[in-house]
């Protein structure tokens, strides 16, 4: 049994979940991003690994950093990828705005239901931009800003038009929304 340094485990349950993929199928992403067959994806505000353990298992040549800010959630994506047999990806404690990892290595970075739990996401933003390599794309997938039975309650929601912000304030172009959820929005930008 891992140690889940005091998180809640039924936080951990909810993420991992299998009823998720009825309205938050992870390859729906994969479909729009389409990845290189070796590409490299950072997934920010990894959890337990909703994206990234997919991932890493879809594109057996790629290579996966799924980052937190929790020590227990990447232990346990840590444990999970081993226990897959997953050496393509690499779990990896982080800071809240910054990534051990170098410039322009990035074909890809994700950030999947992370957006609303943010407390500085310009700065986050701004680490996007030094991570992603040219012609990378990132791409932010949240809960839509409406009443609809899954969203949290307003005022623990983002508006589409502050995540477009926070990018464009980042210097990111080609913003583009893409209707592929219920209950989510996702939104890319190079
Ligand atoms: C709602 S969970 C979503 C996890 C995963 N993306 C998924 O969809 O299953 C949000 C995660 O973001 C992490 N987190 C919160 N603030 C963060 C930050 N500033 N940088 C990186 N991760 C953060 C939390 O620890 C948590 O694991």
């Amino acid at each position: 049994m891992a140690d889940l340094l005091g998180m809640d485990p039924e936080r951990i349950g909810r993420l991992r979940s299998p009823d998720r993929l009825a309205y938050f199928d992870p390859a729906k992403i994969w479909q729009v991003l389409q990845p290189g067959p070796d590409c490299t994806l950072v997934d920010i505000g990894a959890g337990v690994g909703f994206l990234t353990l997919p991932f890493a298992k879809a594109y057996p040549e790629a290579k996966a950093f799924g980052c937190d800010i929790l020590e227990g959630m990447v232990g346990l994506l840590a444990r999970d990828a081993a226990d897959q047999g997953l050496d393509n990806l690499q779990a990896l404690l982080m800071r809240p705005s910054a990534i051990d990892l170098p410039d322009g290595c990035a074909d890809l970075i994700t950030m999947a239901q992370l957006h609303h739990e943010l407390d500085a996401p310009k700065p986050l933003m701004a680490e996007c931009r030094r991570l992603l390599a040219p012609g990378g794309t990132v791409a932010v997938i949240d809960w839509k800003d409406e009443e609809n039975g899954k969203s949290p309650a307003k005022g623990r929601r983002v508006p589409e038009a502050t995540i477009r912000a926070h990018l464009t304030g980042a210097g990111f172009k080609d913003i583009q929304s893409h209707d592929i959820y219920e209950f989510h929005g996702f939104i890319t930008a190079s």
